[in-house]
């Protein structure tokens, strides 16, 4: 089929339209959803009625804070399908993501829903750079996880050329990467990081392979890794954020020509920052917890999902919707060390700092008496893997001094061989907290 040239690259009208348009069909949309979560799950019927609010009380979109607030153990507390807004049997999918512990957040899915996020995947390829013809590396995680099948099916729905290959089998990837020469792959930036070694070993530059863009997410990452995988790979390194409870991969992307964080899909949904203590709504610019309201889900509207990662909301650039910045952590992910908070962001900031080591590091904490003590894995690069004691020693005291200047925190510091430290198919898990074992 030929595609006339100049609709190749069209952005949604949303895309190009005014802030006001966008505010009023979020109104819209939020009405909506407030009745349809109000009128279709119990769940969200007593909460409201227990507040005192009805979906008629939203007048404005800021009437929105008046509305209680969902969280993760809700959802658990009425696993497995007891939020679901629609007939099980209009829905046609389900996701889960396994907390570390109890039941999993089941999540649902009607045709329209699938169609939805297929298009904010779509648009958010497109945001990356992509185009109808691409072929598309998508090395997230298939199965429960929202990664895989929602890359791919807003890959396909962008007309590019999917290669589903999941996470796993490294060395596959390679190959697959070599043969196939895809322009762009998705995959979580550390498991990118394991697939570039893996290219290393094999006496191949990553560089010169045909990948062009990076689209990563799932995990949070830094702009100094932004900088890491740009000039190691030779590609544009873009974020991708989501989370299963509002969608899945695809609630906001980084627009290519800015690189400037992610910019969210507003108009399906509806962000907040809200201060994580005490719940109060914080303005545009102000650094709290990411609360999201759906616009447009059938089958699992979320009401001020609560999402507890951290962030602030910026005004758009490249596009009428806002932006977030980069996400520091997640509160849960938050460690207090001897009371000062510390996100495992900014240790990775510090280690890439320091040119002959590694992206790759553990942080692990233990309780010695009444004294949190903590240890931080790295390893050299691959490059820089003879160095002698006297280098590695000299490189132990540079990034504990980076540590202790701009985190604040004594740390002993281990210099591992390149390939010592378990890598990432995935989500990595960079702290290993032992202090209640
Ligand atoms: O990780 C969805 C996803 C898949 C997003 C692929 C992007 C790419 P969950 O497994 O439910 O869903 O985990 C959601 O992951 O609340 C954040 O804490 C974190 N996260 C996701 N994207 C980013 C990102 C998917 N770009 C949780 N930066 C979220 C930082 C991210 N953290």
């Amino acid at each position: 089929m030929n595609m006339p040239a100049n609709t190749e690259h069209r952005l949604d009208d949303i895309e190009t339209g005014s802030v006001e348009q966008l505010r009023e069909l979020q109104l819209e949309r939020m009405r909506w959803s407030l009745a349809h979560a109000y009128n279709n799950v119990p769940f969200y019927r007593k909460a409201f009625d227990d507040k005192g609010v009805h979906p008629y009380d939203l007048r404005t979109l800021e009437d929105i804070k008046n509305f209680p607030f969902t969280i993760k153990s809700d959802l658990r507390d009425n696993y497995p399908f007891g939020m679901v807004a629609t007939p099980m049997r209009d829905v046609v999918r389900v996701h889960a993501s396994s907390g570390t512990t109890g039941k999993p957040t089941v999540v649902a899915y009607t045709q329209n829903d699938i169609d939805n996020w297929a298009s904010v995947v779509a648009r958010s390829i497109r945001a990356g750079g992509g185009h109808r013809g691409d072929k598309i590396h998508v090395a997230y995680g298939y199965g429960l996880f929202t990664g895989g099948l929602g890359a791919h099916y807003g890959a396909e729905k962008l007309g590019c050329t999917v290669i589903p290959m999941s996470g796993g089998q490294t060395e596959k990837q390679v190959q697959l990467i070599l043969d196939f020469e895809p322009d762009i792959i998705m995959v979580t930036p550390s498991y990118m990081l394991n697939i570039a070694d893996e290219m290393e070993r094999r006496g191949i530059d990553p560089r010169g392979s045909s990948l062009r863009v990076g689209i990563f997410g799932a995990e949070p990452w830094t702009d100094t890794m932004r900088t890491e995988l740009e000039q190691r790979m030779g590609i544009h390194a873009l974020d991708i954020y989501g989370l299963s409870e509002v969608m899945g991969p695809g609630v906001g992307m980084e627009c290519i020509e800015t690189k400037d964080g992610p910019t969210l899909w507003e108009d399906h949904f509806y962000p907040e920052i809200i201060n994580p203590q005490t719940g109060e709504a914080l303005p545009d610019g102000e650094y709290g917890e990411l609360v999201f309201t759906s616009l447009t889900k059938e089958a699992f509207p979320v009401v001020r999902y609560r999402t507890r990662d951290l962030t602030r909301l910026l005004p758009g650039t490249a596009r009428p919707m806002r932006r977030m910045d980069k996400i520091t952590g997640r509160s849960d992910d938050m460690l207090i060390i001897r009371g000062v908070n510390v996100f495992p962001t900014q240790v990775e900031e510090q280690i890439l700092h320091i040119e002959a080591l590694a992206p790759h590091y553990e942080i692990h904490i233990e309780r010695d008496g009444n004294m949190d003590t903590v240890r931080v894995r790295v390893e050299l690069k691959m490059e820089a893997g003879t160095v002698g004691d006297d280098v590695r020693v000299q490189l132990a005291k540079q990034l504990q001094h980076g540590i202790k200047t701009h985190i604040g925190i004594s740390t002993a510091i281990e210099i591992n061989e390149p390939g010592v430290l378990a890598r990432s198919e995935g989500k990595a898990k960079h702290v290993f907290d032992c202090r209640n074992a």
